[in-house]
């Protein structure tokens, strides 16, 4: 029996998902833009996944926003607003260090182009505090990112007051919402948000579907241009099928939500406390209040995380050092190294992170094996543990 653990990198597909996505490949090929029967049925089909989105998110079916997922969601929301604001004098963008590679890189990419950026500074509990922004905004801020949860630590970040915050200062605000969406409740009004992203590999949907939900009113440019598809505002001929999983993902999360959050809460819980009693040597990563219910980041004194993951993974236990981009290579976590962790930390530290399918047999088969393995590492290292 394979255990998988690594739900924040990629989920399963929902029941019925699979069903739907080859459904509509098959019966519902027709081009949503063209006018006749067959185009008319596939634009019907996502108008459907556009209102279980809507209704997932509490906005408005004409604010949802079809792309390839997370990254194009990021890049579309980051991009289409700092074009549009270009010839305005507004020429700052804000984030936090602790932001996907999605967010950071397009910032980098925009700084390349005259554009000044702002990390905002976190401390080890992984939460930003609104006074951080504070003292950063001025009049020239075109747009604060600021992820709802976190993929590798998984807190969760005061989202509505850092958008209010925004507003004061006459500037946009994006939460990328890729890990926070089907796990929590993510009422759009209430955060007060004007972007937000979203992912439906990261709750049980197809890969390569996505939204960005923008608020009416929004001026936004597109970043891939073309036909007039989603309102002018992302060109390209939509992938129904995989928007019709969307939606069926959707429909599912907000039906389930708070019975599933509860259920993989407790087994989230479970295992944190289970590792933290039977190993020596080990910590949570981050505050463990403000978190989504499915994820733990756990330290592992002198103890390497990539060869413990290995180590896992031979005993059928998968799990993550963090995002998985990141992983193959010996960097160590952004997240950790932004919370101000020091480098050991960084590198000593796993992500497990729960779901849909996960079970209280998998969660004390983990906490069973992770002694063992975990000793052997320290005894090869040849180093004191100190508990
Ligand atoms: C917080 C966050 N943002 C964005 C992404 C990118 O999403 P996608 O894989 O759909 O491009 C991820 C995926 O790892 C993520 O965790």
């Amino acid at each position: 029996m394979r255990v998988y653990f690594d739900y924040n990198a990629t989920t399963p597909l929902a029941p019925g998902v699979a069903d739907t996505v080859l459904r509509v490949s098959q019966e519902v090929f027709g081009n949503a833009s063209s006018i006749h029967h067959f185009g008319q049925a596939a634009k019907a089909t996502m108008d459907e996944a556009r209102s279980a989105i809507a209704a997932l998110l509490n906005a408005d079916p004409s604010e949802i926003v079809f792309t390839s997922g997370g990254t194009e969601s990021d890049n579309l929301a980051i991009r289409g607003a700092a074009e549009a604001l270009e010839q305005t004098s507004r020429r700052h963008l804000i984030a936090t260090g602790i932001e996907h590679e999605a967010v950071l890189n397009t910032l980098r990419a925009l700084a390349r182009r005259g554009w000044r950026t702002t990390l905002l500074p976190l401390d080890h509990t992984g939460i930003v505090s609104p006074d951080r922004l504070r003292d950063a905004i001025d009049a020239d801020t075109a747009l604060v990112s600021v992820m709802h949860a976190n993929n590798e630590i998984g807190t969760i970040q005061p989202v509505a007051a850092l958008a209010a915050i925004a507003h004061e200062h006459g500037a946009l605000m994006h939460t990328d919402a890729v890990q926070s969406v089907g796990k929590i409740p993510v009422d759009v009004r209430a955060l007060g948000v004007d972007l937000l992203s979203l992912s439906a590999h990261k709750f049980n949907g197809p890969k390569g579907a996505g939204v960005l939900w923008i608020k009416r009113g929004t001026r936004m440019q597109p970043t891939v241009t073309g036909g007039k598809h989603e309102r002018n505002r992302r060109a390209g001929t939509e992938n129904v099928a995989a928007i019709a999983g969307l939606g069926v993902a959707a429909r599912l999360a907000a039906a389930k939500m708070d019975t599933e959050g509860a259920r993989v809460g407790a087994l989230r819980d479970r295992l944190e406390t289970g590792i933290l009693r039977a190993v020596p040597g080990t910590a949570v990563n981050g505050a463990r209040d403000a978190r989504v219910p499915n994820t733990t980041n756990i330290s592992f004194e002198r103890v390497e995380a990539e060869s413990l993951l290995i180590a896992l993974d031979l005993e059928g236990i998968a799990v993550s050092t963090g995002s998985a981009c990141s992983s193959g290579t010996l960097e160590p976590s952004h997240v950790l190294k932004a919370m101000g962790f020091p480098p050991h930390r960084t590198q000593n530290s796993l992500r497990f992170s729960l779901g849909m399918f996960s079970t209280q047999d998998e969660v004390d088969r983990v906490v069973d094996a992770l002694p063992r393995l975990v000793d052997k590492l320290r005894g090869l290292t040849r180093k004191p543990v100190t508990a």
